[in-house]
C-alpha cells in the first residue's frame, strides 16, 4: 500500500496545534521599534534556551480584535513578557493604545491572571513627569488581578543607555525562566550564553537604475494612492508654502511650513498631530557613502528572506524597504545621526579590517566597557557616523549597515497648526530648527527641522520639495460646547496647536457661533525675536476669537518671565474660569514648561479654592479625568 500522502496545513493564527509545550507571549508596545527590538531579542535567546517552550512575540495591536477578544485570550496566557514604551505626556504607544484602554480603564477586575507567570519591562525617559507609566500600571494591575510577578518591573531609561537596562533585567529572567519552563532532570542544562547574530538582509545588486522597478513595481519609497493613510501607507505631500517665523534679530530659526494635501482624501481635525518622514540632508549621506566606500549609484534591493522565500534567520530583521540607489537609501531609510546601539558595535567590529578597531568596537559593547560607553558614545553624543569615522577600517557591506547598523529613519510628529475649517487642503506645520554643538565640536543638526528649514515650496520652483506624510489623531481639541471658556498655554512651539484651535474658533464665529471667552498664555525669548505669529495673534484678538492674550518675554527684561509666572498673576481669573467649566490646555516641552505649568496649577487650585492638598490632587486629577485638563507635550 503506497504510503498516505499527508499534506501540510496552513496554519493561521487562530488555530495553532497543540504540541505540549510550554507557550510563552511576548507582547510589544513600540513606536520606534525599540520595544519590538527588545521582544524579539528576549525571543530569539529565550528559543535558544529553552527548545522545550514555544516563544511568539506579538503586537499588542494585532492579538486582539476588541475589548472582548483581549479578555478571552488574555485570560488563557500562562507566561507572558510585555515590552512596553510611554510617551508623551504619560501615554502608550499607539500600537499599544487599544489594549491599555482596556486593561488599564475599561476591563472587570477580578483574578483574571492567576495563572499567569509574567514580566514587564517599560522604555521610558527619566526627565519626562510620567516615567514608565505604562509599564508599572500594567505590572501592578497584574499583580492586583493574580499575576505572578516574575521579576521586578524593568525600567528602561532612554535618557541613558537602555540596551544595559534591558540587558541587566533580562538577566534576571532568565533564573526564573529555568525554574518554570525547564523539565524536571533538565536542570542541569548548561545555558550556553546567546550571542546575538549579526543582523542581515540578503542583497541584490543591479547595473541600471530600470532594473529596480521590476523588482517589485514600487520604484518610489511610500505608496501612495492608498485610501487610509497610516505611518505605513503615508501620503506624498508638496510644500506650498515656507516662511521664517523668527525676525533676522534672532540667532535661531523657527519654520511655518505648509504641506498641499493632494485632493486623495487625507483629512485631519484641529488639535491633530502630522507624521513626517523627511530625507537626511545631502552632505551627510555623501558622508555615509564615504564611509562605506561605496559609489551613491549603487542600485539594490534588499530582501528579508532567502531566494526560495523561507524567512532569513532571525526574526528582528526589520521590513526591507522599496528597491533603490544606496543615495536614496541612506536619505530616505537610515537614521545616520543618532548615537550607535551596542548591537551595531558588534556589527561593525564584525567587519573591521584593522583588529585593534575590531577590539575597541567589541569592548565599548560589552559589560566590561560600559563606562567607556557611557563616556563615548552617550555623553559625548557621537553619532552613528562619528564612530564610523573613528574606526575607519570599519567597511560593514550594505545587507549589514540597513540590517543591523543604521536604524530605520523615523518619522517625525508635529502638532498641527492649521485648522481644516481655514485650510481644508492644508497641513501647516510650526517647526523650531534644532541645531546644536555636541561635546566633540559637531554641529548636529535635526533631521526633520533642517530639512523643513531648506524645503523649496511650491510657489519658487516647480522642482519643490516634497514629503510622505501621514495624520495621527489626538484628543486635544475644543470643547464640544463653544461657549466654555477656554485656557491655552503654549509658549514657544507650543503655541502650534492653537493656531489651529483659533482658527477653528474664527470660523466659527465668522459662520454666526456664540464664543466663550479665551485666554492664551504665549512666551518666548524676546518680543522682536521669536514672537512667532504677532500679527495673527493680535488679528484674533481684534477679532474677538482670543479675548486676552497674556505675553512672557523671559529675556527681555531683568528677570525671567514665564508663562506660569503670568498664570499665577491672574489665578482669581483663572479660578473663576476653570470653576465655570473652563478647558485647559497645556502644549509644549514637557520636561520643563509643562511640569511646572502643571505645579502652577496646583498652587491655583489650593489658594483660590482653599484645598488641602490631598483635594487639590483629586480636583486636578479629575479635572484630567473628565478631559477638561488637557496636554500635548513632547
Ligand atoms: P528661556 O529659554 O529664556 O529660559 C519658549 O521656549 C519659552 O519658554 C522661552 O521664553 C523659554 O525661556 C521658556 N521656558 C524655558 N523653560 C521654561 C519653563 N520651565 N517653564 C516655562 N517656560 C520656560
Amino acid at each position: 500500500e503506497p504510503p498516505k500522502l499527508v499534506v501540510p496545513k496552513m496554519l493561521s493564527e487562530a488555530e495553532e496545534v497543540d504540541d505540549g509545550k510550554k507557550k510563552v507571549t511576548i507582547f510589544f508596545g513600540t513606536q520606534t521599534g525599540t520595544a519590538e527590538g527588545f521582544a524579539k531579542a528576549l525571543s530569539e535567546e529565550a528559543k535558544a534556551r529553552y527548545p522545550e517552550a514555544n516563544f511568539k512575540v506579538v503586537d499588542l495591536d494585532d492579538y486582539a480584535a476588541d475589548d472582548e477578544e483581549y479578555e478571552e485570550k488574555m485570560k488563557k496566557e500562562n507566561f507572558a513578557f510585555f515590552f512596553l514604551a510611554t510617551y508623551g505626556d504619560g501615554e502608550p504607544t499607539d500600537n499599544a493604545a487599544r489594549f491599555y484602554k482596556w486593561f488599564a480603564e475599561g476591563k472587570e477586575k477580578g483574578d483574571s491572571y492567576k495563572n499567569l507567570h509574567y514580566g514587564v519591562f517599560g522604555l521610558g525617559n527619566r526627565q519626562y513627569e510620567h516615567f514608565n507609566k505604562i509599564a508599572i500600571v500594567v505590572d501592578e494591575i497584574l499583580a492586583e488581578q493574580g499575576g505572578k510577578r516574575l521579576i521586578p518591573v524593568g525600567l528602561g531609561d532612554d535618557d541613558q543607555c537602555i540596551e544595559d537596562d534591558f540587558s541587566a533585567w533580562r538577566e534576571n529572567v532568565w533564573p526564573e525562566l529555568d525554574n518554570l519552563l525547564r523539565d524536571e532532570g533538565d536542570a542541569t542544562t548548561v545555558s550556553t550564553p546567546y550571542t546575538a547574530a549579526v543582523l542581515e538582509y540578503r542583497v541584490v545588486f543591479h547595473d541600471q537604475p530600470e532594473e529596480l522597478a521590476s523588482v517589485n513595481g514600487l520604484a518610489n519609497g511610500h505608496a501612495n494612492g492608498t485610501a487610509a493613510y497610516d505611518s505605513q501607507h503615508p501620503c506624498r505631500a508638496n510644500v506650498a508654502l515656507k516662511k521664517e517665523l523668527h525676525t533676522p534679530l534672532s540667532d535661531r530659526s523657527c519654520t511655518h511650513l505648509e504641506f498641499e494635501i493632494p485632493g486623495s482624501g487625507l483629512k485631519y481635525e484641529t488639535g491633530d498631530h502630522v507624521g513626517v518622514y523627511c530625507e537626511n540632508l545631502i552632505e551627510t549621506v555623501e558622508e555615509a557613502e564615504r564611509l562605506l566606500g561605496l559609489s551613491p549609484q549603487t542600485y539594490f534591493s534588499v530582501h528579508a528572506d532567502k531566494e526560495d522565500g523561507t524567512p532569513l534567520g532571525g526574526s528582528a530583521l526589520p521590513p526591507a524597504f522599496p528597491p533603490c540607489s544606496l543615495r536614496t537609501a541612506l536619505s530616505r531609510y537610515a537614521d545616520l545621526l543618532s548615537a550607535p546601539k551596542k548591537s551595531a558595535l558588534i556589527a561593525l567590529a564584525t567587519y573591521a579590517s584593522d583588529p585593534s578597531d575590531a577590539d575597541r568596537l567589541k569592548h565599548l559593547a560589552s559589560s566590561d566597557g560600559k563606562e567607556e560607553y557611557a563616556q563615548y558614545v552617550v555623553a559625548g553624543q557621537r553619532s552613528l557616523l562619528e564612530v564610523m569615522a573613528d574606526f575607519p577600517s570599519v567597511k560593514p557591506p550594505v545587507g549589514v549597515f540597513f540590517a543591523g547598523i543604521a536604524p530605520r529613519l523615523q518619522p517625525r510628529f508635529y502638532s498641527i497648526s492649521s485648522s481644516p475649517k481655514i485650510a481644508p487642503s492644508r497641513i501647516h506645520v510650526t517647526c523650531a530648527l534644532v541645531y546644536e554643538k555636541t561635546p566633540t565640536g559637531r554641529i548636529h543638526k535635526g533631521v526633520c527641522s533642517t530639512w523643513m528649514k531648506n524645503a523649496m515650496p511650491l510657489g519658487e520652483s516647480l522642482d519643490c520639495s516634497s514629503a510622505s506624510i501621514f495624520v495621527r489623531t489626538s484628543n486635544f481639541r475644543l470643547p464640544a460646547d463653544p461657549k466654555l471658556p477656554i485656557i491655552m498655554i503654549g509658549p514657544g512651539t507650543g503655541l502650534a496647536p492653537f493656531r489651529g484651535f483659533l482658527q477653528e474658533r474664527l470660523a466659527l464665529k465668522e459662520s454666526g457661533v456664540e464664543l466663550g471667552p479665551a485666554v492664551l498664555f504665549f512666551g518666548c525669548r524676546n518680543r522682536k525675536m521669536d514672537f512667532i505669529y504677532e500679527d495673527e495673534l493680535n488679528n484674533f484678538v481684534e477679532a474677538g476669537v482670543i479675548s486676552e492674550l497674556v505675553l512672557a518675554f523671559s529675556r527681555d527684561g531683568p528677570t525671567k518671565e514665564y508663562v506660569q509666572h503670568k498664570m499665577a498673576q491672574k489665578a482669581s481669573e483663572l479660578w473663576n474660569m476653570i470653576s465655570e467649566g473652563a478647558y485647559v490646555y497645556v502644549c509644549g516641552d514637557a520636561k520643563g514648561m509643562a511640569r511646572d505649568v502643571h505645579r502652577t496649577l496646583h498652587t491655583i487650585a489650593q489658594e483660590q479654592g482653599t484645598l488641602d492638598s490631598s483635594k487639590t490632587e483629586s480636583f486636578v486629577k479629575n479635572l484630567q479625568m473628565t478631559g477638561r485638563y488637557l496636554r500635548d507635550v513632547w
